[in-house]
């Protein structure tokens, strides 16, 4: 029989720091998710340029500056909060939703287990710009000025400072910074129009121009993939049902000497279309 005298535990709503925090471990498994949404956000933005600077594997430091549209100062602070997106307004935006973001949800989760820095500029004039911090702990919602060229930089710190036990699932920094380039080169691989550079610890490690032709194509398939995998490859274009598939697919014969090179190059060379 039940017994009747235990207390029934009390229904309470979180409060929205252990909230961000949960959504967080969706969201941010380790470096490399943290590039990828803000990779996202930059190409979103329009970006014509995006730098990424990693420290420490992105243990230490995971920043991603673009020359993007911007955000202005009245909505800097609620860039951070969790469900604020300009991206979708509506379950008819929903449906057509083109960007690569719309939950609002990247920035507030990275922030409720970083220490990040969001700095923007929504005008053209590099004397403008506002910046924001979060520390952990939802934000100081203090903008103070900050300026920037036009464009927003995001600096992630300390990832998982708060969450010991996530931070412990950290692997060394060569395993960190090898995800986070696949992320850059997934991304990098996406939009040639985009030009990117990539440092880890202050070196560069991949610096791409941006560029159309076929030419300019193949030169970044080649610093990202490697001379041997370009040289090998077969350039491929399909159009069917309205989708239209492009890029360039390893030959079996001269795959990479690594375990994943096979679905790497498959995957990694090809675009889809709409
Ligand atoms: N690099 C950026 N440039 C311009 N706006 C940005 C950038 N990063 C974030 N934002 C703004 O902050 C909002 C929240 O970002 P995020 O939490 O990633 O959610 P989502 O991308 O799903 O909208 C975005 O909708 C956008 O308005
Ligand atoms: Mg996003």
């Amino acid at each position: 029989m039940t017994d009747m005298t235990a207390t029934v535990p009390r229904i309470q709503v979180l409060d929205p720091r252990l909230a961000n925090q949960i959504a967080a471990g969706e969201v941010v498994e380790r470096p490399s998710s943290v590039t990828k949404e803000l990779i996202e956000n930059a190409i979103d933005a329009g970006s014509q340029r995006i730098e990424v600077e990693i420290e420490q594997g992105g243990a230490r430091l995971i920043k991603v500056r673009d020359d993007g549209i911007g955000i202005g100062e009245e909505d800097l602070p609620l860039a951070l909060a969790r469900h604020a997106t300009s991206k979708i307004g509506s379950l008819e935006d929903l449906e057509g939703v083109s960007s690569l973001g719309f939950r609002g949800e990247a920035l507030a989760s990275i922030s409720s287990v970083s220490r990040l820095e969001l700095i923007s500029n929504a005008k053209d004039d590099p004397r403008h710009g506002w910046r924001v911090v979060a520390e952990g702990r939802g934000m100081d919602a203090r903008v103070t000025p900050a300026p920037h060229p036009r464009g927003t930089s995001v600096g992630v710190r300390d990832l998982f400072f708060n969450t010991p036990a996530r931070r412990k699932f950290l692997r060394t920094e060569k395993t960190e910074f090898a995800h986070v380039e696949e992320a850059f080169r997934r991304q990098a691989l996406s939009r040639y129009d985009i030009a990117w550079v990539l440092r880890h610890n202050q070196k560069v490690i991949h610096q791409l121009p941006a560029g159309h032709s076929a030419a300019a194509r193949e030169r970044r398939i080649a610093s990202l993939l490697g001379k041997n995998f370009i040289e090998h490859a077969r350039y491929i274009e399909r159009e069917a049902g309205g989708l239209r598939l492009s890029g360039w697919v390893g030959l079996p014969t001269h795959s990479r000497p690594r375990p994943t090179s096979s679905t790497f190059s498959l995957t990694d060379a090809l675009c889809v279309t709409a």
